[in-house]
């Protein structure tokens, strides 16, 4: 058996010894999202610390815990918080939990995160409905040898963002009267924020939105056979594209101004699974 299999099994094992809760929806929360909890009635938490190999955040403040209970009547997970690639994880830990998510037993995986905008027209503060995304210079998360237990050697990315969930959250976004963007996200390594002229670059190839998470999770969830969408809250704009550095950007603030919004969008959305 690969060590990262017997890693994830120890990972279950251990989650089993707390809860036989099955949930149903993975909802990964993205920087300055972690308020979401107030909208769940949470039945259990599990610090990540208490799971044996489990990737812990080395991010101040990322710190994290899954959140067990129930969105509306959807039974569901919820991380706080994510490890990130630019800790130094290799990329099969940093989707490890999306893997564990699986084994609990979700088939769904909604995907959050804080990301610099680039669309056309887009704006501080606004949210994109991600429709496909870009892995730039960052490894796939399948890379070594396949477990078929997790999934197939080789597995179809052409419709990474379920085309169904897609249509749910757009429905859902008008009926809340909460605008929504659509576009392409892209992954880089981080932790440096790119430069103006990679900006450029990737608005070339198509992308929308960048970020340092997500499409690789995105990858081991379709390869588990998971049906994935996602949302970006844009927060701030990316290199070069407005006055001022990145260096202090405060994320919190934007994702703060924009909770309400962004966790109803969430929940109603969650709550027609
Ligand atoms: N670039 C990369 N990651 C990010 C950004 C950005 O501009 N904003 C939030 N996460």
């Amino acid at each position: 058996m690969s060590r990262q299999y017997e890693r994830l099994l120890k990972c279950y094992e251990y989650y089993r010894s707390v809860t036989d809760f099955i949930p149903k929806v993975g909802l990964i929360l993205g920087s300055g999202l972690g308020g979401y909890a107030r909208n769940m009635e949470v039945l259990y938490e599990i610090p990540y610390r208490d799971i044996p190999g489990f990737p812990v955040s080395t991010v101040q403040g990322h710190d994290g815990k899954f959140l067990l209970g129930y969105i509306g009547k959807v039974p569901a997970v919820v991380m706080k918080g994510r490890v990130h690639y630019y800790e130094g994880y290799t990329m099969e830990e940093v989707v490890l939990p999306v893997r564990l998510m699986e084994r609990i037993g979700i088939d769904i995986l909604f995907l959050t995160n804080a990301a610099g905008g680039m669309g056309e027209g887009f704006k501080v503060g606004d949210f994109m409905m991600i429709t496909d995304q870009i892995s730039s210079f960052v490894p796939s998360p399948l890379i070594g040898e396949n477990v078929s237990e997790l999934g197939e050697r080789f597995p179809d990315m052409s419709h990474i963002y379920d085309t169904k969930l897609k249509e749910l959250i757009r429905k859902t976004a008008a009926e809340e009267g909460i605008p929504i963007r659509e576009g392409v996200y892209l992954q880089t390594s981080g932790p440096n924020f790119e430069s103006p002229a990679e900006i450029q670059m990737y608005m070339k190839l198509g992308a929308h939105a960048v970020g340092m998470s997500t499409a690789c999770e995105a990858i081991a969830a379709r390869h588990a056979g998971l049906k994935v969408c996602g949302i970006s809250c844009i927060s701030n704009m990316a290199s070069g594209l407005s006055d001022g550095e990145l260096s202090g950007l405060d994320v919190q603030a934007v994702a703060d101004r924009r909770a309400e919004e962004f966790e109803r969008l969430v929940t109603r959305v969650i709550g027609k699974l």
